[in-house]
């Protein structure tokens, strides 16, 4: 009866011992094939953004102390999904030469403002929606709809390029 080794141990029977091997071996292989796949649901999640990455918007040759609109294009990704978002600038050297880079969108409802664009209210930043505005520096003008600055784009200069980063509050009035 028995027949020696750990099979037919008293303490683990032959049956016991085959359940924990199985049970062992097939949760191992559950593993290898679930974590791939727990991994491609939440990996892009966990993915860290580029944090602090500056794209090269134009060269600073082109600017001068009036605020000129640059287009330009940042790589975002959102979960799986991989796109180059469309991002607009104000840029200009104020009086001590460095560089103001002011996003365009209205602090009231996100419409596009405009440079020197109303002739009522020349030298200012002009929302065409609610007739918002905004100073060459981007605050905004009291008894006009937007209550804070226009945001200001972190800026890096290199050689003769510079690069934008996050648009960012300036804290406002
Ligand atoms: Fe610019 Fe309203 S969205 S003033």
């Amino acid at each position: 009866m028995i027949e020696g080794g750990i099979f037919m141990s008293e303490k683990v029977s032959r049956r016991q011992f085959l359940n924990y091997t199985l049970t062992g071996v097939g949760g191992f292989m559950a593993a290898g094939m679930l974590m791939p796949l727990a991994r491609f649901a939440i990996d892009p999640v966990l993915q860290k953004e580029e944090a602090g990455s500056l794209v090269q918007v134009g060269l600073l040759k082109d600017l001068t102390n009036e605020p000129k609109r640059f287009d330009f294009k940042v790589k975002q990704v959102d979960g799986w999904v991989k796109s180059d978002a469309p991002h607009s600038a104000w840029v200009y050297k104020d009086e001590n030469g460095d560089i103001v880079a002011l996003s365009p969108v209205c602090k009231h409802l996100g419409c596009t403002v405009g440079w020197n664009d109303n002739k009522e209210h020349p030298e200012q930043f002009f929302c065409p929606c609610h007739g918002g505005r905004y100073e060459k520096s981007g605050q905004n003008i009291k008894g006009t709809p937007p209550l804070a600055p226009l945001d200001q784009y972190q800026v890096k200069v290199e050689k003769d390029a510079f690069y934008l980063g996050k648009a960012l509050p300036q804290g406002g009035k």
